[in-house]
């Protein structure tokens, strides 16, 4: 295991548990049980990976309409291949895309292609205004809570006074493997892909939310559906 501090930003470099470690850690669960790690003693690989469809919260009838009647300039948190900037570009819409350092080399020709269009791709949160945010799969995959707090404080900086976000998160329905064969770490575990992932339930994203300062919430799954598989909600502060 590392001893110094790795920040989630050194992405592609491998977990500091070895493949053999993690399997015999995840094997023995006595150990699993007593033992917590923290983020300080892992460094999760980068969960983003390719599809070929924007993620599908995009699709919804709630959300078309809103994207449909809402401002131009968009901010996406965390877009990983770019499935929803590009989608979104070619639909007309000004797309800013904040992203850690080295995901432009793991989908280099969607970048190049992002770019090419007109697409903004930043390192550091901008300082400016956007009409609204997306974020699909991102907050559940940071390992270290202040950091992911502060991301989603300052998505909800950056956005104009009758601005929202789209959210999208894992459910505890959809993160079975990881809870049974991952180890934990932080408030969730490391997948046997030694990617980090935490699970939220409709109140743990409520909270997580209006700590930072979102207040009007709109979740989009079905009011008796108690355990959705995913979490979409469209989150503003007016
Ligand atoms: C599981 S992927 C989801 C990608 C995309 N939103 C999608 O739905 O396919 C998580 C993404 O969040 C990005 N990410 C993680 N931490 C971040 C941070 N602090 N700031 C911006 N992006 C971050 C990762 O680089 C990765 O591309």
């Amino acid at each position: 295991m590392r001893e110094s501090r790795v920040p989630w930003n050194s992405q592609f470099v491998p977990c500091g548990i070895s493949g053999t470690e993690f399997t015999e850690y995840a094997a023995h669960s006595p150990m699993r049980k007593h033992t917590k790690l923290s983020c300080k003693d892992v460094i999760p690989i980068n969960a983003a990976r390719m599809f070929r469809n924007p993620a599908p919260v995009l699709l919804t009838n709630t959300v078309s309409s809103l994207i449909e009647s809402a401002g131009r300039r968009v901010l996406e948190v965390g877009a990983g291949c770019l499935r929803n900037a590009i989608y979104l570009q070619r639909r007309g819409y000004a797309v800013t895309v904040l992203e850690v350092k080295g995901i432009e080399l793991r989908f280099p020709e969607q970048y190049d292609r992002f770019k090419r269009s007109g697409g903004k791709v930043l390192y550091e949160i901008p300082n400016d205004r956007f009409d609204w945010a997306l974020s699909t799969f991102v907050v559940e995959t940071i390992c270290d809570v202040r950091t992911r707090t502060a991301l989603v404080r300052a998505i909800r900086m950056q956005l104009c006074m009758d601005g929202f976000c789209v959210f999208s998160v894992r459910g505890p329905k959809d993160l079975v493997t990881a809870t049974a064969e991952g180890i934990p770490v932080s408030d969730g575990y490391l997948t046997p892909g030694r990617s980090f992932a935490r699970s939220y339930t409709r109140s743990q994203f409520e909270r997580m939310l209006h700590t930072c300062s979102f207040d009007k919430l709109t979740f989009l799954h079905r009011e008796r559906v108690k355990a959705p598989e995913y979490l979409h909600v469209v989150a503003s502060f007016h």
